[in-house]
């Protein structure tokens, strides 16, 4: 069976982009496959830390991921920071990256780059993420167009530990879900949903209540011409409703547009597919959020699961390196 790795940092609420675009193919994936989640705390460590925050985002992740319909039983969930090898083979990784292709990273780049005040976390990142990967044998990957360019340095710095040290990493293949799968943002529907934007409007989160949904959904952009179809180029406002509407029924936005002749009423449906969608979803959110204990232990559940695979994979690199074998402490 293909094995699958995904995570999303801790870092806000959850919005439909993440959800559309990534939560809820993980969930299909999840009997597909043999598929490995995590909640990459770690990661989160590269932004601004408030510890407070940061420890209840990772749980509120965790039971978002849960609540969507992630089953610890039919895939491994897990919370980065739980698997200490993540860190032990990112720095095995870190000595054979090179500055120069860490410095080419785009998204190192956008966020700042090579400055005196730069954190040396913010650089490396992409090292700890194709340890996240590699650790786990993993053959896909399925992430945005964004993390493109670290799915290619994963593979290179897989290949260069495999060809100098012997046959330790399996090569894994990233897997972008295609331009229209992306979630644009509702008031500038030129640009992705995220959670960094200026106008809180254009965002829709998956814990927002109904009343905030339908407000969103009205006040979405749209245009003046009146026509109703599917054309992003040229009507990228309506297509980002049409879009959402197609991936809560799974049929193509075009379909979508057949049935409409007013953009009011195809708001309003969209407005309550969403509603639909994400209620039974806010709902158990609540419930392992109110339930700690339960959190905890699907946690430990997977930590367990994700920690006998990656020990494995570690100890063969750190062999192959030439680390001393474990002693028993
Ligand atoms: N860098 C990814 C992002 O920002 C998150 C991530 C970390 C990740 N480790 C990963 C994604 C491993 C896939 C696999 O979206």
């Amino acid at each position: 069976m293909t094995r699958v790795l995904s995570g999303i940092q801790p870092s806000g609420a959850m919005h439909l982009g993440n959800y559309f675009g990534a939560i809820k193919n993980f969930v299909r994936e999840q009997d597909h496959a043999d598929a490995f989640y995590c909640v990459v705390d770690l990661h989160a460590l590269t932004q601004n830390i408030d510890p407070e925050s940061l420890r209840k985002a990772s749980l509120d992740l965790m039971a978002i991921y849960l609540a969507s319909g992630l089953d610890p039983e039919r895939c491994t969930l897990f919370l980065q920071s739980h698997v200490a090898e993540h860190t032990q083979l990112a720095w095995l990784l870190e000595c054979t990256a090179s500055m120069g292709e860490l410095r080419r990273m785009t998204q190192f780049k956008d966020k700042g780059g090579d400055q005196e005040g730069t954190r040396v976390g913010l650089f490396t990142y992409p090292v700890l993420m194709a340890a996240d990967i590699v650790l786990y044998d993993v053959d896909r990957v399925p992430v945005g167009d964004d993390q493109r360019q670290h799915l290619e340095l994963t593979r290179d710095l897989a290949q260069r530990f495999n060809h100098r040290f012997g046959d330790v990493f399996v090569i894994p293949e990233a897997s972008i879900p295609s331009v229209g799968a992306r979630v644009m943002d509702l008031q500038e529907p030129t640009r992705k949903m995220s959670k960094s934007v200026s106008s809180p409007l254009g965002t829709v989160n998956m814990l927002d209540d109904p009343s905030d949904i339908e407000r969103k959904i009205k006040k979405a952009v749209t245009d003046t011409d009146g026509e109703l179809r599917y054309d992003p180029e040229t009507k990228p406002g309506l297509a980002t409703l049409l879009s959402l509407l197609a991936a809560c029924e799974r049929v193509s936005p075009a379909t979508i547009a057949q049935r409409y002749e007013r953009y009011g009423d195809l708001k309003k449906d969209v407005a309550a597919a969403l509603i639909a969608e994400l209620a039974p979803i806010q709902q158990r959110y609540e419930e392992f959020r109110n339930d700690p204990a339960a959190l905890e232990a699907m946690m430990a559940v997977g930590a367990q699961k994700a920690r006998s695979v990656a020990a494995r994979t570690y100890q063969r690199a750190a062999d192959a390196i030439g680390l001393a074998p474990p002693v028993s402490h």
